[in-house]
């Protein structure tokens, strides 16, 4: 089969990896291909953070905890989760990019999820995994996440909106089950 159409159709969202780390070199790459994804009127309204410091990754899932822990409108299982020391927004991996958008871009979110999906099939085709991350951005933003976007590095009014964690997963993902309908042709 063509290699990239294959990337596509076996890649799946990971949620357990080994501790392995990345190798800076194919984190650089992977994030290069990012820099190529397509973006509204070429504008390129994003911002990548790479987070190599399982450190980092840590504190921003524990500001998360936190945050589900006192959300009334969460489901109990996740509470639950947030309160157990387990929650990582993360999903265990050993690096991630965080994208944030550039401010006033009405396409920002949509360039930076083209990033993302770009650096993900660039992660498979290299032998690694990925999960692509949404649920990390409550802690970062406004004035409570201003803090922990200084340190990150982030640009003064950027919005972190999604990441990519990567690693090596530590299970063989299973094949996705056939996708099929939602089409419709005009010919
Ligand atoms: C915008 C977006 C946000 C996502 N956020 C999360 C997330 O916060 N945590 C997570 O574990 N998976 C997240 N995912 C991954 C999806 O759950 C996953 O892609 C979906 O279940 C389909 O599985 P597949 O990627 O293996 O095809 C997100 C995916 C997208 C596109």
């Amino acid at each position: 089969m063509n290699p990239v159409i294959e990337t596509i159709l076996t890649r799946r969202a990971v949620r357990k990896y080994e501790k392995q780390p990345v190798p800076r070199e194919l984190l650089e790459q992977i994030v290069d291909c990012g820099r190529y994804a397509p973006s509204a009127m070429g504008l390129q309204t994003w911002h990548f953070t790479v987070v190599t410091d399982r450190k980092v990754l840590d504190r921003i899932s524990e500001a998360n905890a936190k945050l589900v822990a006192s959300d009334p409108n969460v489901p109990a299982t996740l509470k639950e989760e947030a309160a157990s020391g387990r929650f990582d927004s993360f999903r265990g991996a050993p690096c991630a990019v965080l994208m944030s958008g550039e401010p006033g871009r009405k396409f920002a979110d949509v360039d930076c999820a083209n990033a993302v999906e770009n650096m993900a099939l660039a992660a498979e085709s290299l032998g690694l995994n990925t999960c692509y991350i949404a649920s990390f951005v409550p802690c970062l933003l406004g004035e409570q996440g201003a803090q922990l976007r200084r340190e990150l590095g982030i640009p003064e009014g950027y919005t972190p909106n999604l990441a990519l964690a990567i690693g090596y997963g530590a299970d063989a993902p299973t094949p996705a089950p056939r996708r099929e309908g939602c089409v419709n042709w005009v010919e």
